[in-house]
């Protein structure tokens, strides 16, 4: 694990600005910078960068935070791929936390295999691009399937010489242990000797959702039936053909952009998409997609698109690995290709444009695609009718959203001509027997679900969280200031009026809401709450910056949200400076005693009518009744306190 402390001075050095600055064209606007925003396709800038603040918001997609969620949102990267981007950008060595000897020797061996995996792909590429023999063999192959310069040196492309040790003896003398060299599989070694498993092929290389190399596949020149076409990878420590995409990495900005991935079969039908302009699509390597996958998918997007060729017998082997897709919750289209043509082969007969047109008009929706091909062949057959109906029903089945199912039975009715009534049925039966099945099996744990999917948007749920959103505001905006309250208490009890009490903010909050006990019902809230409170008592005062930088996405996201809510008002006046910004520092008194008000007034609201819901006909309510009577001379107390101060 990377240090705390490596964490903290990343932190303090990492400038939001110049971080978001090499993917955003950020241009000065009054203290703030602005841009166009990465996540949408929008005309007049809406994302906003704060230096001050050190934070940025996108009002087009409401999402906002730090320089480190920047990375996650917009790279895809995990929470410690951030950090380890900005350490290297800074300059900043990584020092990792104690580890036992055991995950260590894990670390480090993984970290071995990487290495030699990166060796091997500059390898290979250098002998395509740059030897003589890779150059008249490799790089002539590639550029006769119409691959460009700069698509080669996208993805990495390579070639393996036809000699057996050409590879292995250049990485021993450079040296990279025997020991790596065989766990990844790049020299085979057997009991007499070692040679290279890349020999005469070229190579593609297969990256991590961050870039690092997993492994190769690599596939053979020579048309003779006897040799495998493609020869990838063996399993390691690192590559796990099951969990990963061909093209995930290239394809990941583009997934989220677009809110759709495609996928295809093969390594080349990713490369060409790209070299034609369509970024946002994987390839399964040829094999069924497995939950992990689907998995990496979703951390993106939540719609799907199956790219067929139209190769009739390929699309019905593939159909039961759809169900699984839906299974995941995702939205599955499919999409087939004219006869004779794959992805590949079609992007390099069409301009962009035709292959985004072709791509937009021929998108299905998977079950209607299901039904009708499957109509077609049981057209004349009662008995396979029968079953193409439960095969149907099984697929919708595996929906998890109600309401789709739904729709899906209605769609499926009307195309079938079978009634509404029949389906709906029979997908009762397979969901009573799916949860016999269920009870018998070990209980399955929910995949987790993608942080940041939704920034937490400060939208107004319902009164009392308005107001509780409203105090943490306070808290954080002008949480250290010290204004004058007025005393309305010794005003009550002594007649004494215009009490007044300097106080800072956040304290007299605290103390206010310590005396009613008062709880926020939001958790989210109830948490920042209380590290605010947690930090006021021992720091005496609030640090704004270890909110926005708290390594809780969530909390980190929702100040940042508190923080930017009045920038949007200056998105409207671009060009305008001299905004008048209304301050509210005169009225912060009022404002604190009004929120806490209102959040008392709404909590007691509600307390009384949860009481007066469980009284009961037959028992003996006294307790009850004497708790809403209680509950109500506060309520009249508080009015008459706010009163007097309007
Ligand atoms: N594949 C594999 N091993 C094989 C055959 C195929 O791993 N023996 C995987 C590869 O990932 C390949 C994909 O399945 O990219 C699709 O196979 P295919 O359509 O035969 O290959 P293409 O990528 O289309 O290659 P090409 O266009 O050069 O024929
Ligand atoms: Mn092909």
């Amino acid at each position: 694990m990377i240090s705390r402390n490596t964490i903290d001075q990343v932190f303090e050095t990492a400038r939001v600005e110049e971080v978001i600055g090499e993917f955003v064209q950020l241009k000065k606007a009054g203290s703030n910078f602005k841009g166009l925003s990465p996540f949408s396709d929008e005309k007049s800038p809406s994302f906003v960068v704060s230096p001050v603040k050190q934070i940025w918001k996108d009002f087009s997609s409401g999402k906002g935070g730090n320089a480190i969620s920047f990375l996650m949102e917009h790279e895809k990267y995990t929470y410690p791929e951030a950090i380890r981007y900005l350490a290297k950008k800074y300059n900043i060595e990584i020092e990792e936390t104690e580890q036992t000897d055991e995950q260590k020797e894990q670390a480090s061996e993984r970290e071995s295999l990487f290495l030699v995996s990166e060796f091997a792909r500059d390898y290979y590429h250098d002998t395509l691009l740059n030897n003589e023999k890779g150059k008249a063999i490799g790089l002539t192959y590639f550029k006769e399937r119409g691959f460009t310069d700069e698509t080669i040196k996208k993805f990495e492309l390579g070639f393996g010489l036809d000699d057996w040790n050409a590879f292995t003896d250049t990485a021993v003398r450079k040296g990279y242990e025997l020991k790596y060299l065989e766990k990844s599989g790049l020299t085979i070694v057997n009991e007499t000797r070692q040679f290279d498993r890349f020999k005469s092929r070229v190579l593609f290389p297969i990256h991590s959702m961050s870039g690092r190399i997993l492994g190769f596949g690599g596939r053979t020149l020579s048309s003779e039936k006897k040799i495998a076409k493609y020869l990838n990878s063996p399993e390691s420590d690192i590559y796990h053909k099951s969990k990963i995409l061909y093209g995930i990495y290239h394809a990941k900005q583009s997934i989220a952009k677009e809110d759709n991935c495609y996928l295809v079969e093969g390594y080349t039908d990713v490369i060409s998409f790209n070299q034609n302009g369509v970024e946002n699509v994987v390839a399964s390597s040829g094999t069924a997609l497995t939950s992990d996958q689907i998995r990496l998918v979703r951390r993106l997007t939540q719609n799907i698109t199956i790219l067929f060729d139209g190769d009739a017998a390929g699309i019905r082997a593939s159909l039961r690995g759809i169900d699984l897709i839906l299974e995941q919750g995702m939205n599955v289209k499919v999409l087939m290709f004219p006869d004779g043509d794959d992805p590949d082969s079609f992007s390099k007969r069409v301009s962009t444009d035709e292959l985004k047109e072709y791509l937009a008009e021929n998108t299905q929706d998977f079950i209607n695609f299901k039904v009708s091909l499957l109509m077609e062949e049981a057209k004349d057959d009662p008995v396979k009718k029968a079953g193409l109906i439960r095969d149907i029903v099984v697929s919708i089945s595996k929906i998890p959203d109600r309401i789709q199912q739904e729709v899906y039975i209605q769609e499926c009715s009307r195309i079938m001509n079978i009634s509404e009534n029949v389906l709906f049925s029979e997908l009762a039966q397979i969901d009573k027997k799916e949860q016999r099945d269920a009870s018998k099996r070990p209980v399955q744990l929910r995949p987790v679900e993608p942080i940041l999917e939704k920034t937490a948007q400060v939208e107004e749920v319902n009164e009392l969280q308005k107001y509780e959103m409203e105090i943490i505001k306070i808290l954080l905006l002008h949480g250290n200031k010290e204004v004058d309250f007025i005393d309305l208490l010794a005003e009550e009890t002594d007649g004494n009026k215009n009490e007044i009490y300097t106080n800072i903010v956040a304290q007299e909050i605290y103390l206010e809401l310590q005396d009613d006990e008062m709880e926020f019902t939001n958790t989210l809230f109830q948490q920042v709450y209380f590290d605010v409170i947690n930090q006021l008592n021992q720091d005496q005062k609030i640090n704004v910056d270890t909110f926005i930088n708290h390594t809780d996405i969530n909390i980190a996201s929702l100040i940042t949200n508190i923080l930017m809510d009045d920038e949007k008002h200056s998105l409207s006046d671009w060009n305008r400076r001299d905004i008048y910004v209304k301050d509210r520092d005169d009225h912060l008194s009022k404002l604190v005693s009004d929120t806490v008000f209102n959040l008392r007034r709404v909590l007691i609201d509600e307390k009384i009518t949860s009481l007066t819901s469980t009284i009961s006909e037959q028992d003996s309510n006294e307790s009850i009744l004497e708790e809403i009577i209680n509950y109500s001379n506060l309520k009249k107390r508080l009015f008459l306190q706010l009163n007097r101060v309007v």
